[in-house]
């Protein structure tokens, strides 16, 4: 796999590429995001439903198609997604997945490693930058309406 470091590690990452938890699909999920490495064309979806005040991650399926690594991150990312603040989200990088992975990455393996959580970054971003171009476009129609 590319990948050194404790057998236990091996073993709980092979287990989460055999049996992905959190796969398949969310109905009516507060958004979708696709995301692909460039490297390999690797894919991973990820559904996710944030709370009524959207500062929460309430619930996250994903599905993917790709290398053990890519796969193994996704499912242990979305056990550790459920429940947490958006804004940790946005704070996580590299080390994060290196640690919850537990394992020496090569340098040739991290865009596998960092797929999913690019993937819940970037689909947070874009979903609130969105929200963003609404607010102002509704805040443009109001100063438009005839008094
Ligand atoms: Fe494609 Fe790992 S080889 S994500």
């Amino acid at each position: 796999m590319g990948i050194g470091g404790s057998d236990m590690y091996r073993q709980q990452i092979l287990d989460h590429y055999k049996n992905p938890r959190n796969t398949g699909e969310i109905e009516d999920p507060t958004f979708t995001h696709v995301g692909e490495n460039p490297m390999c064309g690797d894919e991973i979806r990820m559904d996710v439903v944030l709370s009524e005040d959207e500062e929460t991650i309430e619930h996250v399926a994903f599905r993917g198609d790709g290398c053990a690594i890519s796969q193994a991150s996704a499912s242990m990312l979305t056990e550790e997604l459920q429940g947490m603040a958006v804004a940790d989200l946005r704070a996580m990088d590299r080390d994060d997945i290196v640690d919850m992975l537990g394992v020496d990455i090569s340098p040739m393996r991290v865009k596998c490693a960092v797929l999913a959580e690019k993937v819940a970054q970037d689909g947070v971003d874009i979903y609130f930058d969105e929200l963003d171009i609404e607010k102002t476009m509704t805040e443009d129609d109001d100063a438009e309406t005839p008094e």
